[in-house]
């Protein structure tokens, strides 16, 4: 569905990828895992079309989408929730999933998956008026991924799913994203620093150390890797 091809990209003068490559199958959940600064937020960066690669190819469901403005990409299906969430913070909960469907037309389905967003997060609903930015952490995550999904993603990008989010709430939120690969059918691609979490949750993942994929597996073997305990799990 999407293939990552030999990626180079930079800010400025500052190289931050090289000759990155990674594949996401239809219906998989895939997950990046790497350090501070390895490049994961910029792998999804170039994906999106915000930033422009130096080298190397993105292709998704086989066409080219390098150089394709940041719209384009959204409209054919690859829906970002970005590190920091993305959300309208003087918008209510409602305002910012209506937001989130912006460029769809079918109201129906809309609709459908407003109470969708809602029965996954019933918090939502209760709050449906209130101001996002006055939501906690957890409920700004939760906002988050609810707003992406009225986007209708065939492809979801995950920016650290789980940042600052209490241990419990860490469980719920990498549950209710594997509902969504399951009951929606949509293929996920998450950066994430909780590699732990991340793997146990991935079909397959990659390890990504200064700007480039060391490693390849399936969540299961990741886990069990000697490399990945003792770098990503501290074990
Ligand atoms: N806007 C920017 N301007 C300049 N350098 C940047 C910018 N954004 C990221 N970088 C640099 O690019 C490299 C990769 O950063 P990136 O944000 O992709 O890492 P990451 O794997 O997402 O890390 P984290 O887990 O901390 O989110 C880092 O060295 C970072 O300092
Ligand atoms: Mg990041």
């Amino acid at each position: 569905m999407l293939e990552v091809k030999d990626i180079s990209a930079a800010y400025g003068k500052a190289i931050a990828l090289k000759d990155i490559s990674l594949y996401v199958g239809e219906g998989e959940i895939v997950s990046l895992i790497g350090a501070n600064g390895a490049g994961k937020t910029t792998t999804l960066r170039v994906i999106t079309g915000i930033l422009r690669p130096l080298r190397g190819d993105v292709v998704f469901q086989e066409k080219s989408i390098v150089g394709m403005e940041p719209y384009q990409i959204a409209s054919l299906g690859i829906i970002h929730v970005p590190e920091g969430r993305g959300l309208f913070p003087d918008m209510t909960v409602r305002e910012n999933l209506e937001m989130g469907a912006f460029m769809r037309t079918d109201r129906d389905e809309i609709e459908r998956d407003m109470e969708f967003v809602y029965s996954l997060f019933p918090v939502l609903k209760e709050r449906e008026k209130q101001l996002a930015g006055t939501l906690s952490g957890g409920e700004q995550q939760m906002l988050a991924i609810g707003k992406g999904l009225m986007g209708g993603p065939k492809l979801l990008l995950l920016d650290e799913p789980s940042l600052g989010l209490a241990p419990l709430l860490v469980d719920r939120i990498f549950e209710t994203i594997n509902q969504i690969n399951r009951e929606r059918r949509v293929t996920i691609l998450i950066a994430e620093q909780n590699a732990y979490m991340a793997l146990s949750i991935s079909h397959r993942a990659y390890v990504i150390e200064n700007g480039v994929t060391v490693m390849e597996g399936t969540g299961k073997d990741l886990l069990g890797n000697e490399h990945v305990r003792k770098a990503y799990l501290g074990i």
